[in-house]
């Protein structure tokens, strides 16, 4: 998610504030930012979702960087190279269970959407799972529903708000956040949802009961009239990117959780200078209106409950999801892992704001790759690190562990649960670089490399440059490496470089720095998710590339030789869009893509969004969407 409230919380930074009526203002007209588009300058060029395609479809390559690159361009559709087709796989309001009410965009209610794939679809993980009895490929898909576009949601509510969103239309709005699973299967007309599939499940942040585990589970810092235990959380909101562990389970990063929230805390309530650090609140959402848990007065420990990376299992839609607390509180943007040379576990992450940090956890206990169930709770021990890029292309990596250096009891540190509560305050002291907005942390298991998607930060002042974060008023954002020595994950000491400065390579004032086999289409800006794909080659999604006049998209990059740093351009979003979740399945002939908020723009609403994509009906809002992408054989 673009962070519309446009600041730091970083006290090591100089900031500016904004009151809450122009962060109001901001969240319905998210693109205010970029110009938008209007729904004039709209054209279907390819009209809808490419679906008649699919049915030819005998047997489609691997998908590979010899496509014919697509161009730059912004209309109210989605564009794939000659050769490829995109086929819808599900849409928000879609059913997931046989007694899933139909999309009925005008009338939303809870105990619809809690049946339905949710809203602003982002991470996408996919679990194989065996052929069926047909020979059809199967899995899950496990998404992320990061956010509600409310004014593009919703009928008629931008006019008064935040007093339009009743109570009912805000549990409607929980109800679309959170998480789906859904079995999907490959049939000769492309991938579908397994409607009623037994795996298929709706996660939300107010219905799935979670476990708070690992050293901050029942910190008095964790209790709530609702939990008195201090362990048990009422669920999830804002998952960002994710993950999929080598046992399968899919780790649900929470993002901007300061959203939610309304009021001050209690007249000198201890906790007022973390949740500061934060940025709580900054409310974009009137659930506040209605539900005590998220008004600051009555309930100034709730914030401590998110920020966290929950962990669920997708094969038992009946399980308890788990916030892992080891891996640290912050504006988690994705939690990537690899299996380090010594069996041990290694997530990467990024913290989304500008001028916060970069970390990765390292398992205390080795993974088990033969015996799944015994890495239920590995994710509880380990040691968090954050990182500090030094100039001479050494990155230092921090244990985040009470004790060491200034994360003591003189700092008001008494245990690691103090410690993790207030990651970002332990980094702070901790000496880490501010960074211009770390997104995907993406580590390759076969080079050593880790690739770090750091999205934009207008904010940095040219006093304020250093060697990882190179320009002042960062627009378009950079794409650094990680080495880790001799392919060792769990190394405190590794190298780094720039790969890529992003924006247009052609206006010297954007001091971009490209390959210059990069074609005028394969330059972008604002880099957000990423994806190694089965032959090692990186694919590199924004959010932002708006900005640049173009479509945001999906770009392919060479990463070595003499091409390394060249774009190419693969995948262009209908206006308003950014697209999210890039997945390739195991074989490579696959690539799941998350269309999240299409029709977006600066003045867009349901009743006038800047584009209608996918249905393209009057009266039908834009849908958030999964898409499948495939080689024609
Ligand atoms: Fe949700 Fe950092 O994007
Ligand atoms: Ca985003
Ligand atoms: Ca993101
Ligand atoms: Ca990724």
């Amino acid at each position: 998610m673009t962070d519309p409230d446009d600041k730091t919380s970083n006290p090591r930074i100089a900031t500016g504030a904004r009151t809450i009526n122009d962060l109001i203002e901001t969240r319905l007209s998210r693109r205010a930012f970029l110009g938008g588009v209007t729904a004039t300058t709209v054209t279907l060029a390819i009209g809808g979702c490419a679906t008649d395609d699919a049915a030819t479809q005998a047997a489609p390559a691997a998908i590979d960087f010899d496509f014919e690159e697509i161009s730059r361009a912004l209309d109210g559709t989605h564009h794939v190279p000659k050769g490829y087709s995109a086929d819808l796989v599900i849409r928000w309001g879609d059913a997931l269970f046989e007694d899933s009410p139909p999309f009925d965009p005008k009338r939303q209610t809870e105990s619809a959407q809690l049946r339905q794939f949710g809203y602003n679809n982002d991470y996408l993980g996919f679990v194989t799972l065996p052929d069926d009895e047909d020979g059809q490929a199967r899995g899950l898909l496990c998404v992320n529903h990061e956010y509600t576009s409310t004014a593009l949601m919703f009928p008629g509510v931008v006019a008064t708000y935040p007093d339009s969103m009743t109570a009912d239309l805000c549990l409607a709005e929980m109800a679309a956040h959170g998480g789906s699973v859904v079995e999907v299967v490959q049939t000769n007309t492309g991938w579908k949802p397994v409607i009623g599939s037994e795996y298929n499940r709706r996660i939300t942040p107010h219905r799935t009961p979670m476990e708070i585990r690992g050293p901050a589970a029942g910190s008095p810092r964790m209790v709530t009239s609702d939990d008195p235990s201090g362990r048990l959380a009422s669920g999830t909101m804002n998952n960002c990117a994710g993950g999929i562990t080598p046992w399968g389970t899919w780790l649900m990063a929470e993002e901007n959780f300061n959203y939610y929230f309304v009021g001050e805390p209690p007249e000198g309530h201890p906790e007022t200078d973390n949740l500061k650090r934060y940025g709580v609140p900054t409310t974009l959402f009137a659930w506040g209106q209605h539900f005590d848990r998220f008004k600051l007065a009555e309930e100034p420990n709730e914030p401590n409950r998110f920020g966290w990376v929950v962990e669920v299992d997708p094969m038992n839609p009946d399980s308890t999801p788990k916030k892992r607390t080891a891996l640290g509180r912050f504006k988690h943007e994705g939690a990537e892992s690899v299996i380090a040379p010594d069996g041990r576990l290694v997530i990467y992450m990024g913290d989304d704001q500008r001028f916060d940090y970069v970390y990765k956890f390292v398992s205390a206990d080795r993974v088990d790759t033969d015996n799944p169930a015994r890495n239920i709770d590995l994710l509880d021990n380990g040691t968090l690190y954050v990182a500090r890029f030094d100039e001479d292309g050494s990155v230092a990596w921090l244990p985040v562990r009470h004790g060491h250096g200034p994360l003591t009891a003189e700092n008001g540190f008494e245990s690691q649960a103090d410690v993790l509560i207030e990651t970002r305050r332990a980094a702070d002291l901790l000496g880490a670089t501010p960074m211009d907005r770390p997104e995907d942390v993406e580590p390759d298991s076969r080079t050593g490399s880790v690739w770090v998607m750091l999205t934009n930060n207008h904010l940095r002042t040219t006093d304020q440059v250093d060697a990882a974060n190179p320009r002042a008023h960062n627009a378009f954002g950079h794409i650094i490496q990680i080495v880790e020595p001799n392919g060792d994950f769990t190394s405190t000491e590794s190298r780094w470089d720039i790969m890529v400065r992003c924006g247009d390579p052609s206006d010297p004032a954007v001091d971009a720095d490209w390959n210059p086999s990069t074609s005028e289409n394969g330059w972008f800006g604002s880099p957000d998710n990423c994806a190694i794909d089965p032959s090692g080659r990186l694919w590199v999604s924004t959010d932002g590339n708006e900005e640049t006049g173009a479509a945001d998209g999906l770009w392919a990059m060479e990463t070595t030789g003499e091409r390394r740093g060249t774009g190419k351009a693969f995948f262009r979003a209908p206006a308003g869009a950014e697209v999210c979740g890039p997945k390739f399945t195991p074989n490579g002939e696959t690539l799941f893509l998350a269309v999240q908020h299409p029709g977006d723009g600066a003045e867009a609403t349901f009743e006038n969004p800047t584009t209608r994509w996918p249905d393209f009906e009057n009266g039908v809002p834009p849908r958030p969407s999964v898409i499948a992408i495939r080689r024609k054989s």
